[in-house]
């Protein structure tokens, strides 16, 4: 596929594991790269948090943040351990609304300006920001695009949420009046992605990847076999949560063929062992 990059970072393919929050942990990142994901995203992540992040995969990691308060000594802590830095402008949630991150923040082109000469001057890693549609997304982009090695298109407005139809055109004006690479995001799956390659440099897959890391592998024209008992195990190596390793199973269902009954099964389980004895959830 010749010679693929985001600013000074080589990738073996196109095909990104879109950020998602709770979704994408270490476990489930680890095994969309063992299928061939050219990159993993994080979910979005506040520089001011306490908890420490697992970064093994050196993942690509996605900053949310109203201000650049924190976003210096963030940056600098984790700079090592990843292999780039997003920046959120598409979060649609309430709690985005309520203060004012994510996709309501498109007017403050100001701010948006700052926290991304903060994110340049604080590392040699590339920077890219993932954005939604707005009356403001082409300005925020150019502004963009001379801090940033790439940006990300998800072209739903913040009030149409994950349903609707993303505005393919709204995308590619975007990435007609754009010097740097653009990614994008939204509705990509195993059978139109290299459609979209056709315009976009790089895509995204999202919710077609949760509980079927294997997509990448297929997009690849690859098989590769990954069981929920791949998760488990890295899942338990990392100390994650019983109540991710559930949400995680929950999703691994989505292809099987009795899914409500192992979904049943899934929900009653009170341990890891009550998961493991669910027959048909693995193969
Ligand atoms: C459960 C979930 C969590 C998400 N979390 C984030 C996030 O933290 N940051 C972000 O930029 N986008 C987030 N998104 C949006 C996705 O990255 C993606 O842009 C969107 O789902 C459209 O792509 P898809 O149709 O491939 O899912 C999330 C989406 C889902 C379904």
């Amino acid at each position: 596929m010749g010679n693929i990059r985001i600013g000074n970072l080589k990738l073996e393919n196109r095909y990104l594991l879109a950020p998602m929050a709770d979704v994408n942990d270490i476990a489930f990142r680890l095994l969309c790269k063992k299928a061939g994901c050219g990159l993993v995203y994080t979910g979005m992540v506040n520089p001011l948090t306490k908890q420490e992040l697992i970064l093994d995969d050196k993942p690509a990691l996605q900053i949310f943040s109203t201000s650049e308060r924190g976003v210096e000594e963030f940056i600098k802590k984790y700079e090592k351990k990843v292999s780039l830095f997003d920046f959120n402008l598409g979060c649609p949630a309430k709690t985005a609304k309520d203060l004012g991150f994510g996709s309501f923040m498109h007017d403050k082109l100001e701010v948006i300006e700052n926290i991304l000469k903060i994110m340049k001057k604080s590392t040699k890693k590339p920077i890219s920001i993932k954005l939604r549609k707005s009356d403001d997304a082409l300005k925020i982009a150019k502004i963009a695009e001379k801090y940033c090695d790439a940006i990300c298109i998800h072209p739903r407005t913040a009030s149409q949420g994950y349903s609707g139809i993303p505005d393919i055109k709204f995308a590619e004006k975007l990435k007609k009046n754009l010097s740097i690479p653009v990614i994008y995001s939204g509705n990509v799956n195993a059978e139109n992605a290299d459609e979209f390659l056709k315009t976009f440099d790089f895509v995204m897959i999202g919710r077609e990847a949760m509980g079927n890391p294997e997509i990448f592998a297929k997009l690849q024209g690859k098989k590769i076999k990954i069981d929920f008992k791949d998760y488990i195990a890295l899942a338990e190596k990392y100390n994650l949560k019983f109540s991710q390793i559930k949400m995680q199973a929950l999703n691994f269902t989505k292809a099987k063929k009795n899914a409500k009954e192992l979904r049943r099964q899934i929900v009653n389980a009170k341990s890891v062992l009550d998961i493991e004895k669910i027959e048909g959830l693995f193969s």
